[in-house]
């Protein structure tokens, strides 16, 4: 079959010679030529997007939130996980202060388990008072009534204090006993359960064993949310997965304990220059203690780089030096390498680990030429900035309007560098009055405002629709057919882009 190269120089052919094509270049220095396309629907919940986020962790959908604290904590995690990505909780809290991270791993876990193998529990003797309250503090709507080693006595529901002074009684008072309770023995199978509670019309199942002790507590609300979530993101027992972020230093062992006890799945060490004595001391001593929890390390921009955490054990490597949108490391140190190379050098380290391409993703098309040259997850900050799920207060800011004489307020929610100053200044925990300090310190990250907008939910329903459009014009069926066929033949796909073509493509 005849072939065009157009600009790209012909005798550079397949993978392996893509190194003087990529030198200098990122997401917006290529577009792809179409292909014959052989799928009838763009259609995400048909097509294959799977992909490995971890030696051991695989996804249904590719996309990763960044450990950023305006990014995600607990809910973002949440949507991520159920849409079939994974979030990654930051680590911008204060050192020492390890409770407030662990807790939003524990939400993210609690969310949605079939079972819920360790629900919020009360004994009959607790006020009706301290009852509510931990309802509010967990938005549980049901606690579990126990008695000494998890005898279960009864359940106590939302309903159940509605309409009481809570400020007398206790739990035994309102609750409804065990004996009034439909309970499941031992350690049903979903349909059986789900058959039970649809029989005996009840919304929540305590499982106990043949002594009445608790095993666990199955929802009608769970069961639901599972069949409607088919590409969710769980764990072997069915819950949701999360990762969390710790630094190199100071409380990070301690830390990393604490987030392994609240069963968080991933690890991820993430320092700014992840090729360095300082990361190779932190895994040996996070090896040592932890062989067999899946670990990310990051960032690196070099295959050397990738080489030498790959040799330390680690099961993914986050990819990039100051392409974030967040990022000033570039304009403060001139270190870093261009997206695109920085992702096909690493690629070509040649070793198992997967890689996350992380950063400078601004536009959906980015993403697949993240996923083709080298990153098997895309890690994504930005593009998520400003949604409801994201942490932060909207505020609402003067715009004046163009063309018009007056100004209207518009809601905004900050994105923030999680090296630049604001964030730093936050996780050290100091006063205004202390910048002068903070500025020796080297920010490497800015704060911006960016539009409040809606949930991210139909953001990545946006994402992968695109995914599947450019799936459907690069000629293949699925996201590791297209990522085979590239990796065969990318001077069928490449096309290098000139300064005014770059402008007809992707300036609007
Ligand atoms: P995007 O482009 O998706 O990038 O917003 C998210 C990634 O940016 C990185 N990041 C930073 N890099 N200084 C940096 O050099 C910072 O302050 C900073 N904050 C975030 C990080 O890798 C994130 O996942």
């Amino acid at each position: 079959m005849e072939r065009h190269y157009d600009s790209i120089s012909a005798m550079a052919s397949g993978f392996d010679a893509l190194a003087d094509v990529v030198r200098g270049a990122t997401f917006d220095d290529f577009i792809l030529r179409p292909q014959y396309s052989v799928i009838e629907r763009r259609d995400p919940s048909v097509i294959d997007l799977s992909c490995r986020f971890s030696t051991n962790i695989t996804l249904q959908r590719p996309l990763v939130s960044a450990n950023m604290d305006t990014v995600t904590r607990a809910p973002m995690a949440i949507v991520q996980a159920e849409e079939g990505g994974l979030g990654i909780i930051d680590r911008g809290f204060r050192n020492g202060d390890i409770e407030p991270q662990v807790r939003e791993v524990e939400k993210v876990k609690r969310m949605q388990h079939v079972i819920i193998r360790d629900p919020y529990a009360v004994t009959p003797q607790t006020s009706l008072a301290d009852a509510v309250a931990m309802m509010r503090r967990t938005r549980a709507g049901t606690l579990v009534v126990v008695e000494g080693p998890r005898r279960l006595m009864g359940l106590l529901t939302e309903r159940d204090v509605r309409f009481v002074n809570t400020r007398e009684g206790t739990v035994a008072s309102r609750m409804t006993p065990v004996e009034s309770l439909v309970t499941g023995l031992g350690e049903l199978t979903l349909d059986v359960a789900e058959r039970l509670m649809v029989e005996r019309k009840v919304k929540k199942l305590p499982l106990v064993d043949k002594n009445g002790t608790l095993l666990g507590l199955i929802t009608a609300k769970d069961i639901t949310r599972q069949e409607r979530l088919p590409f969710a993101t769980r764990d072997s027992h069915g819950r949701l997965r999360v990762g969390a972020a710790i630094g190199a230093t100071g409380d990070y062992l301690e830390r990393a304990e604490e987030l392994v006890k609240a069963h968080v799945d991933v690890i991820v060490i993430d320092i700014a220059h992840g090729h360095s004595v300082v990361m190779a001391k932190a895994i040996d001593a996070f090896r040592k203690q932890f062989p067999n929890i899946e670990l990310v390390a990051g960032n690196v921009a070099t295959a050397d780089g990738v080489r030498f955490l790959a040799e330390r054990g680690v099961n993914a490597i986050k990819v990039g030096i100051g392409p974030g949108g967040g990022c000033t490391t570039r304009l403060t140190t001139s270190f870093g390498v261009p997206q695109l190379q920085a992702l096909y050098e690493c690629g070509r380290a040649k070793n198992d680990v997967p890689l996350i391409a992380d950063g400078g993703i601004k536009r959906h098309g980015a993403i697949l030429e993240a996923l083709l040259f080298g990153g098997e997850t895309v890690m994504l900050g930005s593009m998520f900035a400003g949604t409801e799920e994201t942490p932060g207060d909207v505020v609402q800011k003067s715009v004046v309007l163009p063309d018009q004489q007056r100004s209207v307020k518009v809601p905004f929610k900050v994105l923030r560098g999680m090296a630049s100053i604001q964030a730093i200044r936050d996780r050290l925990d100091v006063e205004d009055d202390e910048v002068v300090d903070l500025e020796a310190i080297g920010a490497e990250g800015t704060e911006v405002s960016v539009p409040a907008r809606g949930s991210v939910r139909p953001i990545i329903h946006d994402i992968l629709k695109h995914l599947c459009s450019s799936i459907s014009y690069g000629g293949a069926k699925s996201l590791a057919e297209l990522r085979n066929m590239f990796r065969d033949d990318p001077m069928k796909y490449l096309v290098k882009l000139s300064g005014s073509s770059k402008k007809e493509s992707y300036e609007r």
